[in-house]
């Protein structure tokens, strides 16, 4: 028994792991002397195993790799496949700020090494899944050219079954850490014409190596922290720096009316066994009021 629905909700009608900011380096070498960016993911991605979930894709925010290494690319390839393979799941690759394009489009893509930006559309069963290129060629900060703006607007003019999830990896929200606003997303009064009124219900960012939410243009923005190293916010704004602690991957549920996102910590904490898949099981043979007098009532 995997789906089964005591609330007034039926199950979510389809299911997104975002994970973000990998930034693996060739030859494994220890991003910033300190984080080991290779046994980090390979936790996040044993994590996501562990949840049993079937995703509908598997979605990378972007900062695949930290230098745009050719070997890291494949490293990073080497370490997801398999796993989505066993998932069933399709994965999809989004630009960051420290990826190169040409070396992405060879390393992940199998296609021309160019400058172009690297985006996609992907039909997850009737639910559009759009992945923007948020960078700009040389430069850390964000941005979405008028080319790319003209593209998403065509591609949006046909609204999808179940809706439309952005995904890209400058987030446009703000930081309440001044470094991050430096490296911005430009041009979001322009991105916001695009997307107001449009049929997306989501989207989904990475970059700020912390998990935050916000609105844009009236739609949820939902960040994913990341797998190398995460912010340690416990510290005052100006003081903000990575951590080997606190990475987290997000489980996305679309729901027909709403879209949920759930921070997942990566975490070998000892974890208490009440709920099992038996007791549930008790629960679903139980009528509504049955469940309430179990589980509702205090004793
Ligand atoms: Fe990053
Ligand atoms: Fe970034």
């Amino acid at each position: 028994m995997t789906q089964v629905s005591f609330g007034q909700y039926p199950p979510a009608a389809r299911t997104i792991v975002n994970v973000s900011d990998t930034h693996l380096l060739a030859d494994n070498r220890p991003l910033g002397g300190r984080f080991d960016t290779a046994a980090n993911l390979h936790a996040t991605l044993s994590a996501v195993e562990r949840t049993g979930v079937r995703p509908d894709a598997i979605v990378f925010t972007g900062d695949l790799t930290d230098l745009g290494e050719p070997e890291a690319y494949a490293a990073l390839r080497q370490s997801v496949e398999p796993v989505a393979e066993r998932l069933g799941a399709p994965v999809v690759w989004v630009a960051g700020n420290h990826d190169e394009r040409p070396a992405l489009r060879a390393g992940l893509l199998d296609a021309e090494p160019t400058q172009d930006p690297v985006t996609g559309v992907h039909d997850l069963g009737g639910l559009r899944l759009i992945a923007l290129d948020s960078t700009v060629p040389g430069w850390h900060h964000g941005d979405i050219d008028a080319a790319q703006l003209e593209w998403l607007r065509a591609v949006l003019a046909e609204p999808a079954p179940l809706g439309t999830i952005l995904a890209l990896h400058h987030p446009p929200l703000p930081s309440h850490i001044p470094f991050f606003d430096i490296l911005e997303l430009r041009h979001q009064r322009e991105l916001a014409d695009v997307v107001a009124g449009s049929d997306v219900r989501a989207i989904l960012a990475g970059h700020l190596h912390y998990s935050t939410s916000g609105t844009f243009a009236g739609v949820p923005v939902s960040v994913a922290s990341a797998t190398c190293y995460t912010m340690n916010l416990q510290r005052p704004a100006a003081e903000v720096n990575g951590m080997d602690a606190g990475q987290s991957f997000h489980l996305v549920h679309v729901y027909e009316d709403t879209i949920t996102h759930a921070v997942v910590p990566v975490s070998a904490a000892e974890t208490a066994d009440f709920f099992t898949a038996e007791w549930l099981e008790r629960m679903a043979e139980l009528s509504p009021e049955g469940r309430l007098e179990a589980f509702s009532r205090k004793r």
